[in-house]
């Protein structure tokens, strides 16, 4: 057994402690951890992110001092000489301590309740000039709609899976769900939003830099919850612009030119359809992710990179793919799967 530990290592100890904790503190990187939550890309994560740094640097501060005053009084005191037959003396209240520690902490959370309200306050203001998106959750998907970008029909565009935003833009989300409660969440640029059916939630994100941000569904909701991702796209404004005049035009892909192309077209039209919307064909089904421009996206269904070899195994038994998903083993066969093929990829 240990019958003293100078007062001095237990010092370089503590600092030891202290270091450890620093550097741990410093490993998020955005780009080893796109999901870390303390390097903001934006406005509103930057708010969250103040906050937090705030209340971090207080509870070092506490820790240090209430870990060393603990370590002082156990060396210090340590086999001292007030005792009765061997025991230590029992020693029953101080006020002077009891106060002190109740101020203190009472004055800790003043401080830390100052910002947060303010924060809180900052985060929930709406801008009228604003972009806006509403994001429809759904088993297990996200779908955005650009109620600013309006097509040749007079309807909001739309995506599955990517959210595209100018950069230095404030964009306004109005969130909700098809079915069950899921929680928007792109941790770079603000907090968590409960999407809920029968209810808009808003809330606002800018992003500081044109960049690709991950996203996450944060609410369990079902059998493929943790493979809800998504991800959010800025760009600069004249990108963007150029972006949104693309997807404004037509759509549709190839028309019958390729004869494998044009047998797949028409499986889209007669079985996809009832799920799936596909700009400039017949298909309109609102029940799965909109694929007008299938060959572009980065993911096919969130969860494996958008390859012909990856989206045949998917149209071959989607489940297998992406546990939990709506979409169902079609009994598609090798020809109708080669055709799908071939016409979703000129889905540009
Ligand atoms: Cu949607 Cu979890």
């Amino acid at each position: 057994m240990l019958r003293r530990i100078p007062l001095r290592s237990a010092a370089s100890l503590a600092a030891v402690g202290v270091f450890v904790l620093l550097v741990l503190a410093g490993c998020a990187s955005a780009e080893d951890n796109p999901q870390t939550t303390i390097d903001p890309a934006g406005a509103a994560g930057e708010i969250i992110q103040e906050i937090y740094a705030l209340i971090w640097w207080l509870a070092l501060v506490v820790f240090v001092l209430v870990e060393g005053a603990l370590l002082y009084v156990l060396f210090r005191f340590r086999g001292g000489s007030r005792r009765i037959n061997g025991r230590p003396v029992p020693v029953h209240g101080n006020t002077r301590l009891e106060i002190i520690w109740t101020v203190i902490p009472a004055i800790i959370l003043v401080i830390i309740a100052v910002p947060t309200l303010q924060g809180i306050a900052d985060l929930s203001e709406k801008e009228d000039d604003a972009f806006h998106i509403h994001v429809i959750a759904n088993q297990f998907f996200w779908q955005f709609e650009y109620t600013d970008i309006l097509d040749a029909n007079g309807e909001p565009i739309m995506t599955s899976g990517e959210m595209h935003i100018p950069v230095d833009q404030r964009v306004e989300l109005t969130i909700t769900s098809n079915d069950v409660i899921h929680s928007f969440w792109v941790p770079r640029l603000n907090g968590k939003m409960d999407a809920i059916p029968g209810r808009e939630n808003h809330l606002w994100l800018e992003a500081d830099v044109a960049d690709t941000f991950e996203g996450q569904c944060a609410e369990f909701c079902g059998l493929a919850h943790a493979l809800m991702r998504f991800t959010v796209v800025s760009h600069e404004q004249a990108d963007f612009d150029a972006w949104a005049q693309e997807r404004t035009a037509g759509g549709g892909g190839e028309d019958g030119g390729e004869d494998l192309a044009a047998q797949g077209l028409e499986i889209v039209e007669s079985t996809c359809s009832a799920c799936h919307t596909v700009a400039g064909t017949s298909a309109s089904g609102t029940v799965g992710p909109e694929l007008s421009h299938f060959a572009s996206l980065p993911q096919i269904a969130d969860v494996v990179e958008n390859t012909p070899e990856n989206l045949h195994d998917w149209l071959e038994n989607p489940p297998a793919v992406k546990p939990g998903t709506a979409m169902p083993d079609l009994g598609l066969t090798e020809q109708q799967i080669q055709a799908l093929i071939e016409y979703l990829y000129t889905l540009e």
